[in-house]
C-alpha cells in the first residue's frame, strides 16, 4: 500500500514549534512521509490563539484548505491552542474540519490519525468530503494530564533541540489566553529531562532550548528539582555545548537563578524576560505581580553579576487603562533598560480573558501610534547595542548557509546574535570563533580567527 502523505504547517511560539517537530516525526514513524505540495493526504494546522490577528490567519488557511477539499479529498485537521479554546465551535465555522485535536491530546494524534483513516476505509466511502451535518467530524478537546511526548532533534537544524520541560500556565495575566489554551503548570520529571537530553546529544545535538510557558516555574507543580538545580544538572551533561530557555517570568527570576547562569559555562548569556509594562498600575491591572523597581532590580543584578549579558523583553501597548503618562514610563524605560532586542504588540482583546471585561479601553488608532513610537525607538537601542558589540571575540554555531550570499554561513553567538562568516557548508554544525567586525541591519559581519576550530 502507498505510504499516506502529510503537510504540518505551524503557526504561533516555539513551542507549537517544539510540537510540530515531535509530530512530525511521530507520524514519520507511523509510515507517513511530508509532502512538499498540496496534494498531501493529510492537512494538519498547528494553531496559535495570543492575538487576533492569529486566530484569524489560522481561519484563513482553513479556508484555502477548505476550497480545495472541493476538488479533491484529503483529511484535515486543527490542533494547537485555536482548537483547544474553540472545540466544537470550530466545526461551526469550518464545515469542512474532519478533527479538531487540542493541546493535551496532541500525543494522541497519529492514533486518532490511524482510527480515522480505519473508519474511512471501512465504509468505503470518503468522510473528509463535505458533510454539512457534521457527521464523521471529531473534537478531541479534553484538558487531562498533560503528556509530553520525547524532544527530536530540529528538522532544520539536527545540531539543535527544542526540549518542553514545563507545559501550561498558572499565572492568568489578564489579557492572555494561554491558561485557557494550554492548561494549568505540569512539569516534565527531570530525570527524563536528563535523560532525554542525553539522548539528544548522543544523536549529534549540541545546543538545547528549554521550553516552557514559564520555565523558572518549573518543579513547584511536582515538588521535583527547581529550575535553578535543573540548569545546574544540565550544564554537566557531556557533549552538550550550549542551553538556551525561554520564556521566564520576572517574579520567580530568583538571585540563585542568576548565580547558576553565571557559574554554569553552557548556559547562554541571554535571557529573554517578559516586562509587558513598567507603569505599576498597568502591571497590577495584568496581574503580572511585580513592579517596575522589581525588574529593574533584576536586570541590575544579571548586568553586575554577568558584564555583557543579552536581554529581550516583551512590550504589551494599548491595555485597557493604560494612559498617556503609563505608556510614557515604558518608553523611559526601555531607554533606561535598553534591551537589545524586543518583541512588541499591541493590545488584542481575548474572550474569556478577565481584561476582555475592562471597561477603559485603548482606541485602535491610539494603540498602533504607541505601538509604531516604542518599535522606533528599541529600533534606535537595538542599532546602538549592536555598535557596542563590534570588535568583540565571540564563539559561533554555524547554523545555515547566509540567504544573500552563498560563499557565507549564518551563525549565532551565545547572546543569540546572527552573525555572518566567509566559510563553506561543510562546517554547519560546528562551532568557531570570530571577531564582530561590521554591521549590515542588525546581522553582524564575523572575521574567522585563527584558533582550533571545533565541529
Ligand atoms: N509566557 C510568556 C509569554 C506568553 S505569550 C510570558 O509570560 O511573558 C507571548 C507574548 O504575547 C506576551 O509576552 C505578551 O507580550 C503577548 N500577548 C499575550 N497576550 C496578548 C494579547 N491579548 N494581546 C497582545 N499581545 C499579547
Ligand atoms: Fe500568559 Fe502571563 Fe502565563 Fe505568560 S505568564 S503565558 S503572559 S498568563
Ligand atoms: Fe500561541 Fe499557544 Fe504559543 S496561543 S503563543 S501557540 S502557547
Amino acid at each position: 500500500m502507498k505510504s499516506k502523505s502529510f503537510i504540518l504547517e505551524n503557526f504561533g511560539c516555539q513551542m507549537n514549534v517544539a510540537d510540530a517537530t515531535e509530530l512530525n516525526q511521530l507520524l514519520k514513524a507511523d509510515g507517513y512521509v511530508e509532502s512538499s505540495d498540496e496534494t498531501a493526504d493529510v492537512v494538519i494546522l498547528n494553531s496559535c490563539a495570543v492575538r487576533g490577528s492569529a486566530e484569524e490567519r489560522i481561519y484563513g488557511r482553513l479556508r484555502h484548505y477548505e476550497a480545495l477539499k472541493k476538488k479533491k479529498p484529503f483529511t484535515l485537521i486543527l490542533m494547537g491552542c485555536v482548537a483547544q479554546k474553540e472545540g466544537e465551535k470550530v466545526l461551526a465555522k469550518s464545515p469542512h474540519v474532519d478533527m479538531v485535536v487540542g493541546t493535551h491530546q496532541k500525543s494522541r494524534l497519529p492514533e486518532l490519525l490511524k482510527e480515522h483513516h480505519h473508519s474511512i476505509d471501512d465504509s468505503q466511502q470518503d468522510v473528509s468530503y463535505a458533510n454539512p451535518d457534521h457527521s464523521g467530524q471529531k473534537v478531541f478537546s479534553q484538558l487531562g494530564d498533560y503528556e509530553f511526548t520525547p524532544p527530536v532533534p530540529s528538522l532544520r537544524y539536527p545540531f539543535k533541540a527544542d526540549v518542553t520541560i514545563i507545559h501550561g500556565c498558572n499565572k492568568y495575566c489578564t489579557y492572555c489566553i494561554v491558561p485557557y489554551t494550554r492548561g494549568i503548570e505540569m512539569s516534565q520529571k527531570s530525570a527524563l529531562i536528563i535523560e532525554n537530553v542525553k539522548g539528544l546529544v548522543d544523536r549529534g545535538v549540541t545546543e538545547i532550548s528549554l521550553l516552557g510557558q514559564n520555565v523558572n516555574s518549573y518543579g513547584q507543580d511536582n515538588g521535583d528539582i527547581t529550575f535553578a538545580e535543573l540548569l545546574y544538572e544540565l550544564n554537566k551533561v557531556d557533549g552538550l555545548r550550549r542551553i538556551r530557555f525561554l520564556t521566564s517570568h520576572p517574579k520567580d527570576f530568583t538571585s540563585e537563578l542568576i548565580d547558576v547562569i553565571r557559574d554554569s559555562e553552557k548556559v547562554c548569556k541571554y535571557i529573554h524576560l517578559p516586562l509587558q509594562s513598567a507603569s505599576d498600575g498597568v502591571l497590577e491591572k495584568m496581574r503580572r505581580e511585580y513592579s517596575y523597581e522589581h525588574y529593574r532590580n533584576i536586570i541590575s543584578e544579571l548586568r553586575l553579576k554577568i558584564p555583557g549579558i543579552a536581554l529581550s523583553t516583551d512590550i504589551l501597548v494599548g491595555f485597557p487603562y493604560e494612559s498617556e503618562k503609563d505608556y510614557i514610563e515604558t518608553l523611559e524605560a526601555m531607554k533606561e533598560i535598553r534591551f537589545d532586542t524586543a518583541y512588541m504588540f499591541k493590545y488584542s482583546i481575548r474572550e474569556g480573558t478577565e481584561s476582555a471585561g475592562y471597561p477603559d479601553i485603548v482606541d485602535e488608532t491610539e494603540k498602533i501610534r504607541r505601538l509604531q513610537l516604542i518599535i522606533a525607538t528599541q529600533r534606535e537601542i537595538t542599532k546602538e547595542q549592536n555598535e557596542k558589540d563590534l570588535g568583540r571575540v565571540e564563539e559561533l554555531l554555524l547554523e545555515s548557509r547566509s540567504k544573500n550570499n552563498p560563499g557565507e554561513l549564518l551563525g549565532k553567538t551565545d547572546s543569540n546574535k546572527p552573525v555572518v562568516v566567509a566559510l563553506d557548508e561543510t562546517m554547519i554544525g560546528g562551532y568557531v570563533p570570530v571577531r564582530l567586525k561590521a554591521l549590515k541591519g542588525n546581522t553582524f559581519q564575523g572575521e574567522l580567527l585563527p584558533q582550533a576550530v571545533t565541529g
